[in-house]
């Protein structure tokens, strides 16, 4: 059987302009820019298979928005392609399109003025199906993400995660057998995302089968809804596997956990430095600078824990917990980059 999606070399890459010269030399001369390639999209092979939910997870920049548009022939590759149910996105782009349903996250793609129904019905209009087709096709949806009851209020009405369900049936209208999700629970509150995560796994996969390409960049999300996961960065795919498979590549390292205070930028370098560790990613508390997490990867924790003890109490940090955790797929990223998946 053919994928539902296949990328050959998929590549993309824009030209970004930045501002040359301080602002005082571009006052008083001409505003040069200074060209700079950025390859969003870096030559990335992945097959996803018919009724697979697979996930996109990367960091900020890493070129999610980018794949998703190009499977859906919103930007055209500079170098290789993609097979979406079958059709070229180069050479059949209406083929592809009538194939996929597009839904990105925020504020954005719906009309606050019009109510649900109302925005419901424009969007099938633009996809040339006849009122009597799609007004009891609205119904079901409205009903499907409980949002019936305020069908005929305007959206501007709504709160997030009531646009961002019918965002989401806004993707379904046409039928797609193929879906691209972007971030789907970007900035929602946990149970508005609880809701959009069991919407997607129980209604879009399982019952009604259909394939799913989504993107996120909270590794919980991929985690607990993936079948299987592609990690992106720059651009590039560099791991790729279910999510069991992704950490079991790091069964060889374990995994120390430190929640601590008072702690100094240096001591990621500091405890880089002993030997036996591989990895150090620390990461701040929002709320007190001083606060932070401290993630050590090392072969043998037993052998390395007095000296990171040592190491963190003679710089004044004050250990609140310190543990031997199971790998989560932030340690897989941490592996594979050196970098923590949200900096
Ligand atoms: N239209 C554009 N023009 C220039 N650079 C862009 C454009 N769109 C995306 N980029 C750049 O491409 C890279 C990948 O962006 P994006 O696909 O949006 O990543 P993600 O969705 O993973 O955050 C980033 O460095 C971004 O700045
Ligand atoms: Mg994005």
């Amino acid at each position: 059987m053919s994928p539902a999606v296949e990328t050959l070399d998929l590549t993309k890459t824009f030209v970004k302009k930045t501002l040359k010269g301080s602002i005082f030399k571009r006052m008083i001369r001409r505003v040069t820019t200074k060209p700079e390639h950025v390859t969003a999209v870096d030559h990335v092979n992945l097959q996803i298979g018919e009724g697979e939910l697979f996930g996109l997870l990367g960091p900020n920049g890493a070129g999610k928005t980018s794949t998703i548009k190009l499977l859906c022939t919103l930007l055209v590759p500079d170098q290789g392609t993609a097979k979406v149910n079958g059709y070229d996105i180069v050479k059949e782009p209406n083929k592809v399109r009538e194939s996929v349903g597009v839904v990105t996250g925020g504020e954005r793609g719906l009309y606050w003025r019009l109510t649900a129904r109302e925005n419901l019905l424009f969007f099938a209009r633009m996809y040339d199906m006849s009122d009597h087709v799609s007004k009891p096709k609205i119904d079901e949806l409205l009903k499907l993400v409980e949002l019936d009851g305020r069908a005929d209020e305007t959206v501007e009405k709504y709160s997030r995660g009531m646009k961002q369900r019918l965002h989401l049936i806004r993707g379904l209208i046409h039928d797609p057998a193929i879906l691209l999700l972007d971030e789907p629970t970007l900035g929602l509150d946990p149970a508005s995302a609880r809701v959009i995560r069991d919407f997607v796994k129980q209604r879009l996969q399982r019952e009604q089968k259909k394939t799913i390409l989504l993107t996120t960049h909270y590794m919980d999300e991929a985690d607990q809804l993936c079948d299987r996961i592609a990690i992106i960065d720059n651009g590039k795919v560099i791991g790729l596997g279910t999510p069991a498979e992704l950490k079991k590549s790091l069964s060889q390292a374990d995994i120390i956990q430190i929640n601590a205070s008072n702690v100094p930028e240096a001591a990621e370098s500091l405890l880089k430095n002993i030997e036996g560790i591989s990895e150090v990613a620390l990461s701040f508390d929002d709320s007190d600078a001083g606060r932070a997490q401290l993630r050590i990867h090392t072969m043998d924790a037993e052998s390395v824990l007095p000296e990171i003890t040592q190491t963190l109490v003679s710089k004044g940090v004050k250990i609140h917990a310190l543990q031997e955790i199971e790998p989560t797929l932030e340690d897989v990223f941490i592996g594979l980059t050196g970098r923590k998946l949200r900096d």
